[in-house]
């Protein structure tokens, strides 16, 4: 799928932009500050409704304005699709597919796909354990309005259990009562880690050909899913439920749960050590580029064409060797790059723009 065309206004830094997108490569020029980022993730906010540096929506919305809109026609195998999505300073996100307001936000998924990759990106690596469940969970949802929809009621379910954890003085009487969440939470969770799972293994083989293929190096990786053990949803359940027992006299004391997918974890090694720990920041980088370039490949073979590549500020950082290897590795994508400058040219088609002070200007069309 690719966009056509993007449309901004009173988005960040621009009143008013319209872009023109190649299907193939596209170079986004300029100096620091200008609305590099800000385009980006102005597409990234149609793909997963929400932006991906801010939970504070208002700062989408141009500095003195009520109410920014973006909107994008996309081609698809299936057909031309327009998405558009309204951040207002008076009223909740709003999102359209072909005109017609989307209920949940569930199910805007899917619309647009991109995979994003910027220096924060790398949070997947050095990050915390929430960055890389989130890694997970978004990349799933993406695929699936029912994963999503699942995590969204196994967080009402924890809510719940925290709150009797939390006001319940009593423990004779949370120890009451408590089995009637530990029951669902535990089939929730069941179905949640076995989900994470089975992306992480489809994820795995491609993300070691990728990290042998850009960094042109022998490293290899691995990835291990770390939380409660099982293999099939029943086992895992009993297992979850057994946990929640074991673990109920200190979850009284602290006032929350403290086992489950929402404390899970997802160990990446790079040649057999903690990459957390143990991988230099390029190391790092060709870690979360080989993950970027597996679930590329995953969208693909799910949604049977391949997503928007968005790379914002990381091609500048890599060689000439990886980045003419990069630039292989995304033919038949579309493919947005941004960058103070770009000292190799693209082959083939493929459309430059400067930014300048919210202003995008079509440089080069080849
Ligand atoms: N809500 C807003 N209203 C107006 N301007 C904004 C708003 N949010 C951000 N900006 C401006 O946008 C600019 C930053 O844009 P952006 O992050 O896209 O820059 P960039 O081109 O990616 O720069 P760099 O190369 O440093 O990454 C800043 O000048 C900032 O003040
Ligand atoms: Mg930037």
């Amino acid at each position: 799928m690719f966009i056509e065309k993007l449309k901004l206004n009173s988005f960040r830094n621009y009143p008013e932009a319209e872009v023109e997108f190649a299907s193939g490569v596209n170079l986004i020029s300029g100096l620091n500050g200008q609305g590099k980022t800000n385009l980006a993730e102005a597409i990234v906010f149609l793909c997963l409704g929400k932006s991906p540096r801010t939970h504070q929506d208002k700062e989408l919305i141009l500095a003195g304005s009520n109410y920014a809109k973006v909107e994008a026609n996309v081609k698809k195998n299936v057909g031309n699709v327009n998405i558009s999505g309204s951040i207002s300073n008076l009223e909740e996100n709003k999102f359209w597919v072909n005109g017609n307001q989307v209920k949940k936000l569930g199910e805007l998924f899917g619309n647009l796909v991109c995979v994003f990759f910027s220096p924060s990106e790398l949070k997947i690596v050095a990050g915390a354990p929430s960055d890389r469940r989130d890694f997970c969970d978004t990349d799933i949802s993406m695929l699936s309005e029912a994963y999503y929809n699942l995590t969204l009621r196994y967080e009402k379910v924890l809510a719940q259990r925290n709150k009797l954890l939390k006001f319940e003085k009593d423990h004779a009487k949370i120890i009451d009562t408590i089995g009637v969440w530990d029951e669902q939470l535990s089939s929730l969770a069941s179905l949640i880690i076995k989900t994470r799972k089975s992306f992480l293994a489809k994820l795995l083989p491609y993300a070691k050909r990728f990290l042998k293929e850009v960094s042109g190096s022998r490293e290899d990786i691995n990835i291990e899913y770390q939380g409660i053990s099982g293999e099939t949803k029943e086992e895992l359940k009993e297992n979850i439920k057994r946990a929640l027992e074991i673990n109920l006299s200190r979850d009284m004391e602290l006032g929350y749960t403290t086992i489950g997918p929402h404390r899970d974890d997802i160990k990446i090694e790079l040649n057999g050590k903690d990459s957390r720990a143990y991988s230099s920041q390029g190391q790092a980088r060709s870690i979360v580029l080989a993950l970027k370039l597996a679930e590329m490949k995953i969208m693909e073979d799910e949604i049977g064409e391949k997503p928007i590549m968005i790379f914002d500020d990381v091609f500048s950082e890599l060689d000439s060797g990886r980045q003419k290897r990069l630039y292989e590795c995304l033919s038949g994508a579309q493919v947005i790059f941004t960058g103070t400058n770009f000292k190799f040219k693209p082959n083939g088609e493929f459309r430059q723009f400067k930014i300048s002070d919210g202003k995008i200007k079509l440089k080069v069309k080849r």
